[in-house]
């Protein structure tokens, strides 16, 4: 993928780089997002509007931060790519185990071993961009910063 254009400052190398991290993050932004909603719907029993509700918030969230990792992307140069089979091919890490109708506490444990993977790969990634684009890394940071206070939401359910 050669851009035909990117940051002042960037080489078009590093540029590329850059980018490949940034593509990583927003295949696992996109995924968290449709994972939220999916918990958003099918949690029940006890505590079920406080953890339905709690949901949305994190889904809109997570929506901003794909968007701003997509356009950060395409202000590279590259070309941010936001399909579900580009999430399903390049997935890493391990898919969202929850599934079909079931309690708060079985989905926010599971919410909570996604959560674990997503901080560490953005930390990751974080690590990898400091040393490439710190514009970008910023980035990465800022949303890293929620998904940790999202997490803490979820464990103060559980305890
Ligand atoms: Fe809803």
């Amino acid at each position: 993928m050669s851009a035909p254009f990117t940051v002042p400052g960037l080489d078009e190398a590093t540029a590329e780089k850059v980018v490949s991290i940034l593509q990583d993050r927003l295949y696992n932004e996109n995924e968290a997002a449709l994972i939220l909603k999916h918990a958003h719907w099918n949690v029940t029993g006890p505590n079920f509007i406080a953890v339905h509700e709690m949901l949305d918030p994190q889904v809109d969230a997570v929506r901003d931060q794909a968007d701003e990792t997509a356009e950060r992307i395409a202000a590279l140069g590259g070309s941010p790519e936001g399909t579900p089979d580009g999430i399903v091919r390049s997935r890493t890490w391990e898919p969202f185990a929850a599934k079909g109708r079931a309690s708060t506490e079985y989905y926010l444990k599971a919410l909570v071993t996604y959560y674990d993977s997503l901080i560490k790969a953005d930390r990751e990634a974080i690590k990898e961009l400091d040393e490439l684009d710190v514009i970008s890394s910023n980035i990465v940071q800022d949303h890293v910063q929620v998904l940790e206070q999202f997490q803490w939401f979820m464990h103060s359910h559980l305890v």
